[in-house]
C-alpha cells in the first residue's frame, strides 16, 4: 500500500490503474436473484466464512446463533466444556426444527428442542443427542 501511495505521486488512482475506469459501475451484482444465487453456490458454500469473534464465547458452555442467508442455515457456534469452539447446524435431528432459537447464551446443560423435546447434550467434540421422547 505505501508503494503504492508513493507510485500515486499525487495523481489518482483511475491515472495509474485506467483499466479500473471511471464510468459508472453496474448494479446488476448487487440486485440480481441470479447473481446472488450464483455466489451462493460458487463461493459461499465454498469458502470460510467470518461468523463472529472468539470474544464472543468466553467461556464454556457459551453460545451464539448466526442465521446465514447466503447459505440458507443457521449455525450454532459453541465453546464446549473442553473450550474449544465448534459450530453445527442449528437443526434438531429428529425433524429438523431450529434448535436454538435464541441469538445467543450459556449452555446450562442441554439444548432442548422446543418441538418434541429432544434434547443435546455437549461433547468435547459434538453435540450429542441425550434425551429422546416417543414423538
Ligand atoms: S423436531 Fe426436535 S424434538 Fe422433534
Amino acid at each position: 500500500m505505501a508503494a503504492a501511495l508513493q507510485k500515486s505521486n499525487g495523481k489518482k488512482w483511475h491515472d495509474l490503474y485506467p483499466e479500473l475506469g471511471t464510468g459508472p459501475i453496474p448494479i446488476e451484482p448487487y440486485i440480481s436473484r441470479e447473481f446472488f444465487e450464483k455466489e451462493q453456490a460458487l463461493i459461499f458454500r465454498k469458502v470460510w466464512l467470518n461468523v463472529g469473534r472468539v470474544e464472543q464465547l468466553p467461556n464454556p458452555g457459551d453460545y451464539f446463533v448466526k442465521d446465514l442467508a447466503v447459505c440458507k442455515t443457521s449455525i450454532l457456534i459453541v465453546r464446549g466444556k473442553d473450550g474449544t469452539i465448534r459450530a453445527f447446524h442449528n437443526m434438531c435431528a429428529h425433524r429438523g426444527n431450529k434448535l436454538v432459537a435464541d441469538a445467543s447464551g450459556t449452555c446450562k446443560g442441554l439444548f432442548t428442542c422446543k418441538f418434541h423435546g429432544w434434547a443435546y447434550g455437549l461433547s468435547s467434540s459434538s453435540l450429542f443427542c441425550c434425551s429422546m421422547n416417543s414423538s
